[in-house]
């Protein structure tokens, strides 16, 4: 039930900080453990590399976990396209785990995947909203998203739950591989579940961005670096799903290599800046946009040197950003598409779940 809210989709963006904190409780154990199936654990710890395999937003949630599980448990990590994998598939290495993300758990290229692969007799974990799924009967084991059921097509609450899990997944590997961290995953993620909170109480603003760079445009360009990048390509995603709005998300540097030629007067251009290491780079990219007319709006997190950002979003860890900077690019996808008049919950030619390869 939608109660108060006029979308399910806004609701659902609005139970982002609740599902956080469901995960944390979920996945609290004793004296600062992680409850997490033994086995799961061990599967990690067997696995010389780790393929992720996942559709859309999903894919996108791969992406930023690629950079959790290599950053803190130094396991190699490839992401796929499920239904690119199926018909064209890598060279594997000798002892492979697969990481299916799904939130509906019937994605049927995702299941293409997970068919060969068992075949195959490689190890297979499925990562879904729904427990009792295929995708998550299939496989050898499943982790829960624990965010409730997702109505709109769009998927947000799964996404920023998706990453939580892998977070603490890629902690709980660490620790089990015996690395020092500094790194407290259920700290950490109480922390973004209050910056979610923060950012669901201006939606105002994210409304007023809409307005000042979305109204009338054909295009929008999402850029980023890094794991700003990944979760330039769910704006990306989002915008374009909802709205009908022609976007495109890549790496800030890519831009002189091509697509600077699509910029001219207004063009809106989104940047995302939360990482210290790329935040002069992203600017540096932003100026080549805006001085051949580009309408730039900078989303920035707090503790960055900046001017002048459009939106500072509170200081998370490092890792987590994409949980808190993809909320600001949700709610604008939420207001264009509200402004247009279109079908929030259910855009065209579009379905919840998507059963047929
Ligand atoms: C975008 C969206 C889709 C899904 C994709 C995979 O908002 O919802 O891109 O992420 O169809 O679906 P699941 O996660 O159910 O496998």
């Amino acid at each position: 039930e939608k109660g108060t809210y006029p979308h399910f989709m806004l609701k659902e963006i609005d139970e982002q900080p609740f599902v956080i904190r469901k995960i944390i409780q979920e996945y609290q154990g004793d004296n600062d453990d992680i409850k997490l199936e033994s086995d799961i654990r061990q599967a990690m710890l067997d696995a010389d590399r780790v393929y992720i395999i996942a559709c859309g937003t999903s894919y996108h949630a791969g992406l930023v976990g690629k950079q959790m599980i290599e950053k803190l448990a130094k396991i190699p990590v490839e992401v796929h396209v499920a239904s690119e994998f199926s018909y064209n598939m890598p060279l594997l290495s000798e002892k492979p785990l697969f990481i299916f993300i799904s939130q509906s758990g019937e994605t049927a290229d995702s299941r293409a995947v997970l068919v060969q692969v068992k075949e195959m007799g490689y190890p297979a974990l499925t990562i879904t909203n729904v427990p009792g799924s295929t995708l998550s009967r299939e496989a050898d084991y499943t982790l829960h998203l624990h965010a409730g059921p997702e109505i709109a097509v769009a998927s947000t609450k799964a996404y920023t739950a998706q990453m939580a899990v892998l977070a603490i997944l890629a902690v709980d590997t660490a620790r089990a591989k015996g690395y020092e961290l500094d790194f407290d995953p259920m700290k950490e993620l109480a922390i973004v579940a209050n910056a979610i909170e923060a950012l669901c109480d201006q939606k105002d603003v994210m409304e007023g961005i809409a307005k000042d760079y979305l109204s009338t445009t054909r295009n929008c360009f999402f850029i980023g670096r890094g794991i700003d990048y990944y979760v330039g390509l769910e704006g990306a995603l989002k915008l374009k799903e909802i709205s009908y709005i022609q976007t495109e998300g890549f790496p800030g540097g890519e831009l002189k290599h091509g697509t600077i030629a699509l910029i001219e007067e207004g063009t809106p251009v989104i940047a995302l800046a939360t990482q210290e290491n790329v935040n002069y780079p992203i600017r540096s990219n932003v100026q080549e946009v805006v001085s051949r007319g580009a309408n730039a709006c900078i989303i920035s997190m707090k503790g960055l040197d900046q001017t002048d950002d459009t939106l500072v979003v509170p200081e998370v860890h490092d890792l987590l950003t994409p949980l808190v900077s993809v909320i600001p690019l949700q709610l604008i996808a939420y207001y264009a598409a509200l402004h247009r008049d279109c079908d929030v919950d259910k855009p065209r030619n579009l379905a919840k779940s998507v059963t047929v390869e």
